[in-house]
């Protein structure tokens, strides 16, 4: 028979911030699947944690969490960024499927945020389906995305009237930042927009751990809080042991 596979996004950590379909959904399934990525990085044990507290706030009665070892991403062969990440995807399509055929019934994949962003559980519930080991139908449910969150803490509209808006990662902003003047930035272990070639001209409004209660957020100028935002972000990095953090950076 047919199971349910539902990827359900959770928002970016606050129990308050998951939809009412969410909910819904986490009450309708017999168990949830997570990525377990505390063996190479262990303060990632608080973002499970976190889950936990959101499955014990929104399901009623008892709820089984089964966490699935991420595997290693072969991080050795930089010339082959694509080929590891192709792996590594195929790695974990192999672990999920060993989870859902240990464990029987309908699923949802527990999703950081909403599943449409910087997220590969929709690749990796395709590839599922492709293998045809497991037969799963897949729905999405969509959660609040920690930009979402950033802008409404800083009370911001992400898009100036009429304008685009750009979302990246750390790694590509010095390049894409050459021609776009608004940008979300987004998995930037290293707060790249220290490194455009003109800081001034930019203002930032910066968040991190939002949802979370070692959220932090910071606005200006660029080179004014560039400093400021660096070390609170190693001190939460610190006291949390864990720290993702999302910025709007708008040409001024
Ligand atoms: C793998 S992506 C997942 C994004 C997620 N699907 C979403 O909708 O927000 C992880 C990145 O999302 C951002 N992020 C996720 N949760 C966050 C949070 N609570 N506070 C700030 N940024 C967050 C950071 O840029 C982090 O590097």
């Amino acid at each position: 028979m047919t199971r349910r596979l539902a990827l359900v996004g959770l928002g970016p950590g606050d129990p308050e911030l998951v939809t009412v379909e969410a909910a819904r959904v986490l009450n309708e399934v017999d168990y949830f699947l997570v990525a377990d990525k505390t063996a190479s990085h262990p303060g990632t044990a608080d973002l499970i944690a976190m889950r936990e507290a959101i499955c014990e706030r929104h399901v009623a009665g008892e709820w089984t969490l089964v966490p699935v070892p991420d595997p290693e991403r072969d991080r050795d062969d930089p010339g082959d960024y694509a080929g590891a990440v192709r792996d590594w995807h195929e790695a974990r399509a192999q672990a999920f499927e060993r989870a859902l055929l240990e464990h029987p019934g309908d699923a949802a994949i527990l999703v950081w945020g909403d599943p449409a962003l910087y997220d590969s559980a929709i690749r990796l519930a395709d590839r599922i389906v492709e293998r045809g080991v497991v037969d799963v139908t897949v729905e999405v449910i969509p959660g609040l995305s920690s930009v979402q969150l950033l802008a409404a803490r800083h009370r911001l509209v992400l898009n100036v009237i009429g304008g685009p808006i750009t979302i990246t990662t750390g790694r590509r902003l010095v390049d894409d930042a050459v021609d776009h003047d608004n940008l979300v930035v987004m998995l930037d272990g290293a707060l790249a927009c220290r490194d455009l070639p003109d800081p001034a001209a930019w203002h930032i409004w910066w968040g991190a751990n939002l949802g979370s209660p070692g959220e932090q957020l910071v606005a200006g100028r660029l080179p004014e809080v560039a400093g400021d935002i660096w070390e609170r972000r190693s001190a939460v990095q610190a006291d949390q042991g864990w720290v993702m953090d999302t910025y709007l950076l708008r040409r001024v």
